[in-house]
């Protein structure tokens, strides 16, 4: 069987323009916006119309190649120093997802020998169109990866969004699952809403049932209770920080770990090598607005005065992880290795 999936690209380069899909309008509208300066890209992400750390990434790169872009600056060292103020202001936008830190570096790395600023400009897009081509290059890789610890019938948990909408396409979490249907398996899903932005219901069951994956929509709070009915075969989410102690992704991953491992549930992360961090022994987790959680749909829900803590990642410490999906394999989480540290 070799079934159709949706394709489409979350963000691209046109006409000297980003271009993206605002994910605050799902999943009512699909509509592309296009940032054209670098405050918009930096509004874009703060508001999450971009999210998800590998279509971050993109976005970061492809904020390099905007701010060379649109920069008068009369000199090469002049671009430069421009380029680099514009890299640090995107990149203080959402301190944990390691993807973004990725896609700024490995631009702001590319124009470094550069010594003209047509060069600059020319090698900051390419290389943001290569990083952007690499994510689903490498999306569908560990995707067939992680499709070969699905067998037909199995049911997958998933949290928050990691599917195309969170990268540039095809998917992590939810490339595995599609590239499992595609092998001819039949997967069904159950995504928690994640809450408070609801990027499970929102998206995830968007893009989903685009797809026509059997899914089902459940409230965070049932997630205990459906794995102890037995009803689920894997847990498999995101990421947006690997380090060799833990992995970071959107609030309540913790929960669901320990709740997978209670009823021994096997617990997947998917995520390509470019959300790995070998170095951080410290790992900031964006704190968010109060107001996210003091209002749903724009409906006040909670009392103005009620202190709120709004943390956007929580971090699962490896043991609760029986594998991390990757482009080169399934890695065991307790040996986490850099390449070069298998290098003799
Ligand atoms: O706050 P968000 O929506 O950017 O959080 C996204 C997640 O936590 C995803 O699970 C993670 O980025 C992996 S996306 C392939």
């Amino acid at each position: 069987m070799d079934r159709e999936f949706t394709e489409k690209l979350t963000i691209f380069w046109e006409s000297g323009a980003i271009m993206l899909v605002d994910q605050t309008k799902l999943p009512i509208a699909y509509k592309l916006i296009k940032i054209t300066t670098i405050n918009q890209l930096i509004n874009a992400i703060n508001r999450l119309k971009v999210r998800g750390a590998p279509a971050l990434g993109a976005a970061g790169a492809y904020g390099i190649a905007l701010a060379a872009h649109n920069s008068r600056a009369r000199t090469v060292s002049k671009l430069k120093t421009h380029v680099h103020a514009a890299g640090r202001s995107i990149l203080a936008t959402r301190p944990t997802a390691a993807n973004l830190f990725y896609g700024v570096d490995r631009v702001l790395k590319a124009i470094e020998p550069c010594i003209t600023s047509d060069e600059v400009r020319e090698t900051a897009l390419d290389e943001a169109i290569r990083i952007a081509e690499e994510d689903v290059i490498t999306n569908k890789a560990l995707s067939v990866v992680g499709a070969s610890l699905l067998k037909d019938g199995d049911v997958v948990m998933t949290y928050c969004n990691a599917g195309r909408l969170a990268t540039v396409g095809w998917g992590t979490a939810l490339g595995v699952i599609r590239s499992a249907i595609k092998e001819g398996k039949r997967i069904a899903v159950y995504a928690c809403e994640t809450r408070p932005l609801n990027q499970g219901s929102r998206i995830t069951a968007f893009e989903l049932l685009e797809d026509n994956i059997p899914t089902t929509l459940i409230a965070d709070n049932m997630a205990a209770w459906i794995m102890r009915q037995g009803k689920i075969d894997h847990v498999i989410v995101g990421a947006d920080r690997i380090t060799r102690s833990e992995v970071y992704n959107k609030v309540g991953t913790y929960m669901l770990a320990i709740c997978a491992k209670n009823h021994g549930i096997p617990f997947y992360v998917a995520a390509p090598l470019s959300t790995f961090d070998y170095e951080s022994s410290v790992v900031k987790i964006e704190e968010r607005d109060a107001n996210e959680l003091r209002f749903c749909g724009g409906q006040q829900i909670a009392p103005s005065a009620v202190q709120v803590e709004n943390p956007a990642f929580d971090a699962t410490p490896v043991e609760f992880i029986t594998g991390i999906i990757t482009e080169e394999g399934i890695m065991d989480p307790q040996h986490i290795f850099h390449r070069s540290d298998t290098q003799s």
